[in-house]
């Protein structure tokens, strides 16, 4: 791209309408993002949820009252799903986001991304998690390599009968592998909804519960938009993908990483990883999780 800057005057109108053409192309997968209003219902929060610019754009609101929270239409089983956040700007601390899947009950499935508030200045913290058949107790935790409440990024879950990866604008920050072969449960029978939430945290989510939430900078409002579900969708017992499931129609039912994510994976646990529950020997004094001693390749995803 950047050669085309070295044009010539008489390349300059040709240059002109190639970005033209770039915006309209980008316009139009915009509108295939679609309606948020198709994709999700409002499910708490008296109001403080709001859709914005046609179902484009969702805010989250919370003030020392209520938070607000969404859920999606549909549930899944299996897919890849994208959405882009805007974090709560400025002093978010004790304000936690969460954008996860989760099916019901107490024997649930659950793939969690939490956002953790924190001091204008101070870094956010993403909480992840994965639980299977109702046991969770799995985190990893990272900062970020950009600033989350500056614009907005593009979080993904991949979950598929193989692994499930979790993705920040396409970099892997972590992985859950099916190792049901070594009798470790994955979640594999449950369908899930998308949900999304901004709540109030601040006995916990701030450096442990040590820095409380300003009330004095309410309401926090968090942005959402371009969710995409690329996903198997789990409707009266019966998948929408029971039937055609090429590698060339749905990619993401078969994607596992390959070699250059895991190096993007390793830089990201390298330099960003703050906590993994499989690194915290002092936790599990009687050994820890199977998953995490599975083997050397397994024990950091
Ligand atoms: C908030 O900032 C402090 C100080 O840099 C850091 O220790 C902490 O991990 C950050 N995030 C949270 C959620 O506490
Ligand atoms: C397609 O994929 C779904 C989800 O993994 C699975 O339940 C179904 O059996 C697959 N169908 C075929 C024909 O492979
Ligand atoms: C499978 O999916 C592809 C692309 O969505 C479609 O063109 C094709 O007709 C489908 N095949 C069947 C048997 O449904
Ligand atoms: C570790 O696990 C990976 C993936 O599950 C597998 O490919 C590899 O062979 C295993 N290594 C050992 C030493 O068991
Ligand atoms: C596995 O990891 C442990 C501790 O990190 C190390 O001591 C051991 O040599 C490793 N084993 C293999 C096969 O890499």
């Amino acid at each position: 791209m950047a050669s085309c800057f070295c044009t010539t005057i008489s390349n300059a109108k040709l240059v002109v309408e190639f970005f033209i053409l770039l915006l309209l192309l980008g316009s139009c997968t915009l509108s295939f993002a679609g309606n948020l209003n198709q994709d999700f219902d409002i499910t708490w929060g008296d109001g403080r949820a709001k859709l914005l610019d046609n179902g484009k754009l969702l805010t989250l609101s919370l003030d020392k009252a209520s938070g607000s929270g969404i859920q999606s239409k549909h549930e899944y089983l299996f897919g890849k799903i994208d959405f882009q956040l805007k974090l709560v700007p400025g002093n978010s601390a004790g304000t936690v986001t969460a954008y996860y899947l989760s099916s019901q009950g107490p024997m649930h499935d659950e793939i969690d991304f939490e956002f953790l508030g924190n001091l204008s200045g101070d870094p956010y913290l993403v909480h992840t998690n994965v639980y299977t058949q109702g046991k969770g107790d799995r985190e990893q935790q990272f900062y970020l390599w950009f600033d989350p409440t500056a614009d907005f990024h593009t979080y993904s879950i991949l979950w598929n009968p193989q692994t499930i990866i979790f993705y920040v604008d396409g970099t892997p920050i972590r992985v859950f592998k099916n190792l049901e072969s070594r009798g470790i449960p994955f979640p594999k029978n449950q369908a899930m909804r998308v949900y999304s939430s901004l709540w109030n945290a601040d006995d916990w989510a701030t450096r442990g519960g040590l820095v409380k939430t300003d009330w004095s900078q309410a309401p926090f409002t968090v942005s959402l938009r371009n969710f995409r579900a690329n996903a198997c969708v789990w409707k009266s017992t019966k998948s929408s993908c029971s039937a055609n499931n090429s590698s060339s129609t749905k990619p993401w039912l078969s994607e596992e990483l390959d070699a250059a994510s895991a190096s993007r994976l390793k830089w990201v646990q390298e330099n960003y990883m703050v906590y993994n529950y499989c690194a915290d020997a002092k936790r599990y004094p009687q050994g820890l999780p199977p998953e995490c001693t599975v083997n050397n390749t397994t024990n950091k995803n």
